[in-house]
């Protein structure tokens, strides 16, 4: 048996959004160890330039395969933009990344070829989920909107007021307009706000969001390179975040539903922009 077999999955974000694509592998993948990185330091991303995220995505990259990481999972959609195929092509793991899964399910789940996309201001910029999605339909019509300051909104400690319901009515405005009937959120913080943008998008959406498309994808590479632990044991968990140990607990186990022992406080140290 391959030794890799028993090291952690390591999976980061800018912060909590990534727990919803935790969150879709601890029930896809149980016997799976996993060391999650939330860059609450850095955060938010939506609103950096991506040299600068290619240096700081490289820099935790590196940190997680420091804490024996078998793969790298990137659960940030405006870091997977920045940052991903630099990653592919300077790590020795594999690297996986959100958008292609969703983009994807999107087209397959699309009858009118109107899919709506819901994402931080650098992941509508880079322009990859339109690039991706015409890739697989290249008739499709694409309302792509920037959501700024909404994963803010969500990370605070009770994201539930008067002003993030007005965000999402003001940025799912062009989804109602242009008739979608599909909806990618393409900012893994989205999916812990997803009653309240189902509320807002028209009734027949299909919202798709990262978790389940990439907790699929983490389990078929694995399989694959023969990287699966057998599933006679319960996977174990620990947490780092680069900001306050204390806040990323409390939100994270809330979201989480489970408790998340110490949350390590760590630097994986400020890579220059690449
Ligand atoms: N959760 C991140 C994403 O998927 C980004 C939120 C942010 O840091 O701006 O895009």
């Amino acid at each position: 048996m391959d030794p890799r077999v028993d090291s952690p999955i390591g999976v980061f974000d800018s912060g909590v959004g990534g727990l919803t694509v935790l969150d879709e592998c601890l029930a896809r993948l149980p016997a799976e160890d996993f060391v999650y990185f939330g860059d609450t330091a850095w955060f938010p991303y939506g609103d950096k330039a991506a040299d600068r995220l290619r240096g700081r995505s490289e820099a935790i990259a590196r940190w997680l395969i420091g804490q024996g990481a078998k793969i790298v999972v990137v659960a940030c959609n405006t870091a997977t933009a920045a940052a991903l195929a630099h990653l592919q092509a300077h790590l020795t793991v594999p690297v996986i990344g959100v958008m292609t899964a969703e983009s994807h399910a999107a087209v397959q789940s699309s009858r009118s070829r109107r899919i709506g996309l819901l994402a931080t201001e650098a992941t509508v910029a880079s322009g990859s989920y339109q690039r991706m999605i015409h890739a697989h339909d290249a008739g499709a019509e694409v309302t792509a909107v920037a959501c700024p300051g909404l994963a803010q909104a969500i990370q605070r400690d009770s994201p539930f007021d008067e002003e993030i319901v007005g965000m999402v009515r003001g940025f799912t405005a062009p989804l109602r307009e242009a008739r979608v009937d599909t909806v990618i959120l393409g900012c893994t913080h989205y999916p812990m706000v997803e009653r309240l943008i189902r509320r807002h998008v028209p009734a027949e959406a299909t919202l798709i969001s990262s978790g389940e498309e990439i907790a699929r994808e983490i389990a078929g590479t694995l399989a694959r390179q023969g990287l699966l632990r057998p599933t006679d044991r319960e996977g174990r968990y620990s947490f780092a975040c680069s900001g306050d140990p204390a806040a990323f607990r409390t939100i994270g186990s809330r979201f989480l539903q489970m408790p998340f022992g110490e949350v390590l406080q760590v630097d994986p140290g400020a890579t220059d922009g690449v």
